[in-house]
């Protein structure tokens, strides 16, 4: 075998680990980058988010706070009953409500609400919230979260989509007015 035979082999083998190790190196950053970008292009991801019913206003007494349940607009095929979406709505009055997502502030167990004490409580580690959302003790550092509303039509219509977390679109800690109910 001659050594011009040799080299054109090595230089063949080389181009193809190159090649080789460019297509895994491509792969593996395609969902680094993308991590990395989904601070930027969540904005356009809230095209997911929309507004969904959670009943009609006369569904809700003045002054209670009742369950209601909503459809999750953002639905993949797995999710099954878990697209059923819980979470407290409190009519203040007139068309003044609040809607609380039903997972606590801690590390998201629902909570439930108890009219004889006027209290939402969660079972996993005591927190406790106030009819208005706001902390009453326990561990979670803030009140409930609420989701933005609206009254349309006769009825009570959420922005849904992804749950109201401090990190998400749709987040309205406690203390502030959703964007949408004035
Ligand atoms: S999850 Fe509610 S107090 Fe911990």
């Amino acid at each position: 075998m001659s050594n011009e035979n040799t080299l054109s082999r090595r230089g063949l083998f080389m181009k193809m680990g190159i090649l080789f190790n460019g297509v895994v190196a491509t792969a593996l950053a395609v969902p680094v980058v993308r991590f990395l970008l989904s601070s930027i292009t969540r904005g356009r991801a809230n095209a997911y988010l929309s507004w969904v019913s959670v009943g009609s206003v006369n569904e809700f007494p003045e002054g209670e706070t009742r369950l209601a349940t909503f459809r999750n607009p953002y639905e993949t095929p797995t999710d099954g009953k878990t697209v059923d979406t819980a979470c407290w709505v409190r009519r203040v009055a007139g068309d003044q409500f609040q809607v609380f997502a039903v997972n606590c502030a801690h590390l998201g167990c629902p909570v439930r609400w108890f009219p004889q004490s006027g209290l939402f409580m969660c079972p996993c580690h005591g927190g406790a919230y106030y009819r208005d959302g706001s902390r009453a003790s326990g561990p979670p550092e803030r009140g409930l979260f609420e989701y933005p509303y609206k009254v349309e039509n006769g009825l009570v219509t959420i922005q849904a989509g992804e749950l109201p977390t401090p990190g998400s679109p749709t987040a309205t800690l406690f203390g502030k007015k959703p964007p949408c109910a004035a």
